[in-house]
């Protein structure tokens, strides 16, 4: 389970005391656990042995009545691989049914991009109730997994059906459920990937960049990894970060850096995705001491940069796909159907700063997607998350 972004939601039943053991499995196995409760159940276990056992902050409120921060429960959702709701009370199972959302841990669940995995912990009347039975098949339907209740002694002294899977046996259910979950295409393939701009020194502290945040690149390695690929990320200069037991992250400056990474890495690859903003040129000759203002006008000659992606589709193997990136302000489509067929690429990803909140340094982009079959396929602006995903789920088309 290494690297493994596990949210545990817990609700108010008598077992959520056995879910301190249950993080400290899930971490003992390389999960990353992050807790979120709804109010109620912090009578049964305190957030600070959670915060502290899982390393995180625990999410209870809409907002932190302390400043009037509002707590994310989509970037919640956005960060987890899975999430496990341990234990499931009644109550809190009939709202996850019905959709009502009137606390965090509800609002997230709703707000779900990956699985959710419940273990129900309730009475045995309660747990044998139609209505109980009802709503356990009703979230099944919506693709719940239900890690059913086992039989045993009760906190109402009776004996029965309804106890909480013990957290031995759900840290096993969530291990199988990520051997078993790797993507059927893209499970096992070796993805390069690169990312964010490169600084082409002109001096020992000058340099000509631009304004690439990377974010783009790193959430499809994100999403690549989720799907249990391996990754090899040649990054240029960013605040971001990454870890994951199948990534390999590169870092490099230049172009002529992220150049040579790439000529090692990827007859490796089966997927080649250039996301990186490479600058075009770069100044000639790079001055050994600092550049002193002494003169009115300062001139630099630059010279080409190499076509790192014309490279790789130079180099392309006839199993490899290779997918780039064209930032296009005028004659989009077309120039970009240039591209596609110049660097020999399976697939482009069209982007213009033209479009509001779209491409460099935000959070968000729109994109239109064209492949080798002359396939268009126009995307509405979204969180560079979700636009990853369609990036992805367009590759597997084409792979298929
Ligand atoms: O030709 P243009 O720079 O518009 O192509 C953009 C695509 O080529 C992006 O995928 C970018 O990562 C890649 N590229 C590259 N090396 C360069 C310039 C662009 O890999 N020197």
């Amino acid at each position: 389970m290494k690297g493994k972004r596990v949210l545990l939601g817990i609700t108010a039943g008598i077992a959520a005391y056995k879910t301190a053991y249950l993080v400290r499995i899930l971490k003992k196995k390389g999960a990353d656990v992050k807790c979120i409760m709804t109010p109620a159940s912090s009578d049964f276990i305190s957030p600070l042995v959670l915060s502290t056992l899982s390393g995180h902050p625990v999410s209870i409120e809409f907002w932190n009545k302390k400043d009037g921060t509002w707590n994310n429960h989509v970037e919640l959702a956005l960060w987890a691989d899975v999430m496990l709701i341990a234990p499931l009370t009644a109550n809190s199972l009939s709202k996850i049914a019905h959709g009502a959302c009137d606390n965090l841990l509800l609002a997230t669940y709703l707000s779900m991009k990956s699985s959710t995995i419940v273990a129900p912990a309730m009475d045995l009347d309660m747990y044998a109730h139609p209505t109980t039975k009802e709503n356990l098949s009703r979230i099944a339907k919506h693709g719940v997994t239900i890690i059913p209740a086992e039989e045993g002694e009760l906190a109402s002294g009776l004996h029965g059906e309804g106890r909480m899977a013990e957290p031995e046996t759900i840290a096993a259910f969530l291990e199988d459920y990520f051997a078993k979950r790797k993507d059927p295409v893209l499970g096992n393939k070796h993805v390069l990937i690169t990312a964010g701009p490169t600084f082409e020194a002109i001096d020992p502290v000058r340099f000509i960049g631009n304004h690439s945040s990377g974010k783009m690149g790193y959430a499809i390695a994100n999403r690549f990894l989720y799907l249990g690929a391996k990754v090899t990320l040649i990054s240029g200069p960013t605040n971001l970060d990454l870890e994951h037991p199948e990534l390999k992250l590169i870092r490099v400056n230049s172009a002529d850096e992220m150049l040579s990474e790439v000529q090692k890495e990827w007859s490796h690859a089966d997927i080649g995705v250039f996301a990186a903003a490479v600058a075009d040129y770069k100044p000639v000759n790079r001055s050994k001491q600092k550049i002193k203002k002494s003169e009115n006008e300062l001139e630099l000659t630059l010279v080409k940069n190499p076509d790192i992606l014309k490279w790789a589709g130079e180099n392309k193997n006839s199993h490899q796909a290779l997918i780039g990136f064209a930032l296009e302000t005028e004659n989009v489509v077309d120039n970009a159907k240039g591209k596609l067929v110049a660097k020999n690429l399976d697939m482009i990803v069209v982007n213009t700063p033209n479009d509001e909140n779209a491409a460099f340094g935000y959070d968000t982009n729109k994109i239109t997607i064209l492949d080798r079959h002359n396939n268009q396929e126009d995307f509405e602006l979204k969180s560079k998350e979700l636009v990853a995903v369609d990036i992805i789920e367009h590759l597997k088309k084409i792979l298929k």
